[in-house]
């Protein structure tokens, strides 16, 4: 039998980069996969298509993170389709790179109101379906720069470093419920978000990361889906898959 067989996930940004290889990956071991996206329809498609492919279920559900009602109704959606959400991961997440002195307040709210609030506005909605069905597994990505200065990120590094505030409290709140709240904190990653940093930067990147490379979708994957599968006792944690960029 799979690891998550009969369990139901939805995964936030599942169309492109790290969201798309969580969802997969969850597929892959057995949970029917719902596949948000905010305008990338087709790849979300070919995501879901692939998920059908693997035997389990799988849905697209459009919404934008970052309004509460699109958050809260994407998730309605899928207590409507599969009457259970058991593994929340929210992924989706936004870059506005900007010096503080350039910062400006809209490259602020947006990166705030899609990295974190985005992130309460789900977990809000599932917990009543969670705790009807006593079981839940949610999982937050982070980022290493929520937790170590970042320049030019001031509003990613708050968003981030909220994340993993945020999902301490919810972890302590929802303990008693079975309803475990974890962080995976990717280092840099193989996605179009990464390759919007210029070629020279990736360089002197590289040379900071111990394993000497960047991280794969896939690989961040991986902890998450652990997370889901064996992280029955593990609550209120972090897992840093990083290559020993920060330790
Ligand atoms: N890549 C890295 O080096 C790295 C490092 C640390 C942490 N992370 C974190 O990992 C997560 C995924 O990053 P990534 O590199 O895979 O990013 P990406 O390649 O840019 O993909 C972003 C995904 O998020 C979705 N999205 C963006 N804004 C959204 C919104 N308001 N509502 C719903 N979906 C939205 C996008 O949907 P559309 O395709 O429809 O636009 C897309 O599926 C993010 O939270 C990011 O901060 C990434």
């Amino acid at each position: 039998m799979s690891r998550l067989e009969g369990k139901t996930a939805l995964v936030t940004g599942a169309s492109r980069g790290i969201g798309r290889a969580i969802a997969l990956e969850l597929a892959r071991n057995g949970a029917s996969v719902a596949v948000n996206f905010q305008s990338s329809e087709a790849k979300a498609k070919e995501v879901a298509d692939e998920i059908a492919a693997l035997g389990v279920k799988s849905l697209v559900v459009q919404a934008n993170v970052a309004v509460s009602q699109e958050a809260r109704d994407m998730v309605k959606k899928v207590l409507d389709a599969w009457g259970r959400l058991d593994i929340l991961v929210n992924n989706a997440g936004i870059t506005r790179d900007k010096s503080l002195r350039k910062l400006d307040d809209e490259s602020w709210l947006q990166v705030i109101q899609t990295n974190l609030n985005g992130c309460f506005f789900t977990v809000s909605a599932a917990i009543p379906a969670m705790l009807e069905h006593a079981f839940g597994r949610i999982i937050n990505i982070s980022s290493m720069n929520g937790q170590i200065p970042a320049y030019g990120q001031a509003n990613y590094s708050a968003s981030k470093g909220g994340v993993i505030a945020f999902t301490r409290t919810a972890a302590l709140e929802l303990a008693k419920s079975n309803i475990t709240v974890n962080t995976v904190a990717p280092g840099f990653t193989e996605t179009d978000m990464f390759t919007e940093v210029p070629e020279k930067i990736q360089d002197q990147i590289k040379q900071r990361i111990p394993m000497g490379r960047f991280g794969k979708p896939e690989e961040i994957a991986k902890a998450v889906v652990f997370l889901a599968a064996e992280g029955d006792y593990i609550t209120g944690q972090q897992i840093n898959v990083n290559g020993g960029a920060y330790m």
